[in-house]
């Protein structure tokens, strides 16, 4: 398949024969090599232009297995799974879970269940308006003040997703003139950000301080430099007081998004940057309460000025619905437990050093991972599904990753673990894993 941008537009898809006559590699349907890309920009006026070459592709390769996205949970994100297989109909039950973000198994716990329950019957289900008028409950009010407490800040705001907190802080902080620089591997939501701000965007070699000093030479005015705790899509971690000295150098403030490291780095919980004894020398402390919270939301904590201005000019929270009441008290109790119970993360590095192992003795391919995210490298963009799909009919749940999500020939499953994985599931998850991809090759 061509590598041009306008692929997907100005040429219908190739009909492919799904085993895979029509491909440049014989075993592999044609269909595999697209990706997203390739249907992004398109010749003529109409908005509507790519839809049907889209929709074209999409109808291949789908039932073909391509799109193992979005299958649908009959269960909690636990450890073990339900899952309907969209491509044969059939449920697939008791999968291991290595694909939801809940690393403190806390989802599910029945005292967050029961808190939600609580929640509900005083405030029913939904906020019913944006935040600075008429969402805002006791519950946020109190949540706040307990994430300001446990982030050892002057204050905390609370977002309605991880993804608004960046959107919203990064665009309402920063201003056409200004810039920006981020870790090459930044999130998505990051990247967002820094365009909605129109500040001018700079990307910085991933975790290279000596490159961040070259982007931010020779810039006068106002400059912030956004890094994470933990690379969603790496599982390794940013030399923080590297890249402080270079921002101190340089007059930069630094914002950390510590979405996957929160609640379960450092001596307490905070994150990576307590883990590295420099908490209070991040700027801005952003996360999200999707991953190791079990729900849903985003926070920044930081000075109580700094959280005062955001509430006037992040205009994601601002215009949009507060967090669901009920949602923050799921999230209240989460914290409760993450924060008394230090026992959880404990077994999280003990369930990711074990799993490590595991996979190392069976020679699986891993990247570069210091933390519960873990990349198994596969490094085949067109076969990547096709492993994806055997290894949930052996048992496994895992997302398959690929470009546009990280670099071409980069491709992986992105494995997470959970302080609520047992032994057993870890053991069988790497014997299972192994085998799979022993066929392809794979394990050294
Ligand atoms: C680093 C990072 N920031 C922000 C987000 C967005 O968080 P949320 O899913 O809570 O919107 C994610 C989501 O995966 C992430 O990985």
């Amino acid at each position: 398949m061509s590598d041009s941008k306008n692929a997907g537009a100005t040429t219908s898809v190739r009909r492919v024969d799904v085993e895979g006559e029509g491909s440049t590699n014989p075993t592999i349907p044609a269909a595999m090599e697209y990706d997203y890309t390739n249907f992004y920009f398109g010749a003529g006026d109409d908005p509507f232009a790519l839809l049907e070459p889209f929709d074209e592709w999409y109808s291949q390769v789908e039932p073909a297995g391509y799109y193992l996205y979005e299958l649908p949970l009959h269960t909690a994100p636990g450890t073990r799974v339900d899952i309907k297989d969209t491509k044969t109909g059939e449920m697939r039950r008791g999968l291991i879970n290595f694909a939801s973000y809940n690393y403190l198994g806390l989802s599910y716990r029945p005292e967050v269940k029961e808190a939600i329950k609580e929640a509900t019957d005083v405030y029913g289900g939904g906020s019913s308006g944006s935040p600075i008028l008429s969402g805002t409950t006791a519950l946020h009010r109190a949540f706040a003040e307990e994430m300001a407490a446990f982030k050892g800040t002057e204050a905390a705001i609370l977002f309605p997703t991880g993804y608004s907190a960046n959107v919203g802080t990064i665009a309402g902080l920063m201003r056409s003139g200004d810039l920006i620089v981020a870790d090459q591997f930044a999130h998505a939501s990051i990247v967002d950000g820094m365009i909605l701000s129109k500040a001018k965007s700079r990307f910085f070699r991933h975790n290279r301080a000596d490159d961040l000093d070259r982007k931010l030479s020779g810039f006068d005015g106002k400059k912030l430099v956004i890094v994470e705790g933990v690379y969603s899509m790496d599982g390794d971690v940013p030399p923080l007081a590297e890249l402080i000295e270079v921002c101190r150098k340089h007059g930069a403030r630094l914002m950390i998004d510590e979405a996957h490291s929160a609640f379960v780095f450092g001596p307490t919980g905070k994150g990576v940057a307590e883990d590295q004894g420099v908490e209070d020398e991040i700027d801005i402390h952003l996360g999200t309460f999707s991953k190791s919270l079990g729900g849903q939301g985003g926070y920044v904590a930081g000075p109580q000025r700094l959280i005062n201005y955001l509430r006037g000019f992040s205009r994601s929270r601002f215009f949009s619905c507060a967090l669901s009441p009920v949602v923050v008290a799921g999230l209240r109790k989460a914290l409760e437990l993450a924060s008394k119970e230090p026992e959880l993360r404990t077994k999280l590095w003990e369930n990711v050093a074990t799993m490590q192992k595991l996979l190392t003795d069976a020679g699986v391919p891993q990247g570069d991972s210091t933390s519960h995210v873990i990349p198994i490298m596969v490094r085949d963009d067109a076969r990547i599904f096709m492993i994806g799909e055997e290894l949930m009919r052996e048992g496994i749940f895992i997302n398959p990753v690929r470009y546009p999500a990280v670099g071409k020939h980069k491709s992986r499953f992105r494995m997470s673990i959970s302080a609520a994985h047992t032994r057993a599931d870890l053991e069988e998850g790497a014997e299972k894993i192994a085998k799979v991809l022993g066929r392809y090759g794979l394990c050294q």
